[in-house]
This record gives C-alpha cells, structure tokens and sequence, in this order.
C-alpha cells in the first residue's frame, strides 16, 4: 500500500500582498515550498510527492525537492481543481493512500504527520488534522452585526494533511466537481459522500501562513520547535 504525498502549490496567495506567491517568500533563508518539502520528507522519505504547480510559475527550483520520486503536475482553478489534477495524473493503486497537504503550511510535525497516516491508513472515511475551537463563535449578517453567538461544542478547524484511500478521495473530488460545488478541503468532498472522517487532534501550530504576519510567526514556531 504506497503513500502519495499530494501538495497543491498553486496558488496566488493574494492575501499576503506580496509581489510572488506566498510559497516562494522566504521562512528563515529558504522559501516556505522547501521547508514544507522538508518536513514532508523528514516523515516518509519513502512516499511519492505529486506537486501541483502553476503552468506559467516562474520561481520553482526542483532542487527543493527532496523525494526521490515525485512528478510536477499542472494547477487547476481551485485547490480542488489542483489536486483533482495530480489525482489524474498519479499511477495509484485503488487502496494507496493519499496525504493532501498545503504547501502554506511548513510548520507541520513528524508527529503530527505520522498520527494522521495512521489515522488515514486504518479508518475507512478517512483521516484529517484538526483542532478544537477554542474562541466564541459568533454569527455576523451583512452588516457585521452579531446576530447571535453558535455553540462551539463539537466544532473543529480543519487543518492539512487530511488522507484517504485514492480511490475515495478521486470519486469525492469528481462527485463534487460533477455537482459544481467547491470544496475549500478534502474531507468536505468525502462528507458528501456519506463518509465521516476523522479528526485528528493536531498541534497548535500547524499555521497556514496566509496574511504578512504571519511570516514572522512561522519562524518563530520553526525555532520554538524542538520536536
Ligand atoms: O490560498 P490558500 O492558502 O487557501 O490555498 C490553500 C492551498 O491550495 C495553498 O497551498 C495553495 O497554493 C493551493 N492552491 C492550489 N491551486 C489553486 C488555489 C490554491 O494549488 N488554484
């Protein structure tokens, strides 16, 4: 049973406002898209990678890449259309299974990684990092005015990895396509589908670096990191 290492890199990342994707600024002397990498191999050096990059991306070095074997795939209009795209392009056997993770966040673990493979790779709906909430959630209307508060019991956020068997995460994503509903991860897809997967309690940490500050915060979490 083979491990597919799916990273879909490309987006613009507008919200950072710089003047190249996010991917490619640098986090402590090398650009986010190797440290990701980095962290991904430091877990499972022996997995394939499918790397899901703009055609017309002007900064990708393959010499970040540290797998042995991996393949570059076109991205697609979404982060859905992305990664239906490596799906497509990727020999997979029915029951591999396939870790879906943003380039955007380089703080994952080795723990963290291995706990969600396990997860992934014994539950049949799948498996994806998450965390508690832990503010009160309010409702807005248009105006942004309150209108009241939702009970937080039993609400996650939705971190990367998630993982599935290949052969549910391609007939999730095609489902959804199928339908035209986006999908902002692969869990909701699987959802759809009647399956339920399952939230792996993971680290705080795990930031998804979307908006300038938060540059300065994944390196201080990089350094803060000692396993
Ligand atoms: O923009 P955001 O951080 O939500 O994107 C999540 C991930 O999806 C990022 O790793 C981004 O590069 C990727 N993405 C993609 N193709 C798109 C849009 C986003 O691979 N069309």
């Amino acid at each position: 049973r083979a491990l597919w290492l799916v990273v879909p890199a490309a987006g613009q990342g507008r919200r950072m406002g710089a003047d190249k994707p996010k991917q490619y600024l640098m986090l402590d002397e090398q650009p986010i898209l190797a440290r990701t990498l980095a962290r991904l191999y430091q877990a499972f050096p022996h997995a394939t990678l499918v790397l899901c990059l703009d055609a017309d991306d002007r900064w990708f070095q393959p010499d970040w890449v540290p797998f042995a074997h991996w393949q570059r795939v076109p991205g697609g209009t979404e982060r859905m259309d992305s990664v239906l795209n490596a799906l497509h392009a990727m020999q997979a056997r029915d029951n591999d299974i396939v870790m879906v993770h943003d380039v955007a966040r380089p703080c994952i673990t080795p723990g963290d990684l291995r706990a969600l493979y396990q997860a992934a790779s014994t539950h049949a709906g799948g498996a994806l990092l998450a965390m508690p909430v832990a503010d009160t959630m309010k409702r807005a209307n248009a105006e942004q005015l309150s209108t009241h508060t939702e009970p937080r019991d039993g609400l996650w956020h939705a971190l990367t990895p998630q993982g599935f068997s290949y052969v549910l995460l391609r007939q999730a994503l095609e489902s959804a396509r199928h339908q035209k509903r986006v999908v902002t991860d692969e869990a909701s897809a699987v959802e759809a589908l009647g399956h339920q997967p399952r939230l792996v309690s993971g680290r705080r940490d795990n930031l998804k670096v979307t908006h300038p500050d938060d540059l300065a915060l994944a390196a201080a979490i990089l350094a803060a990191q000692t396993d």
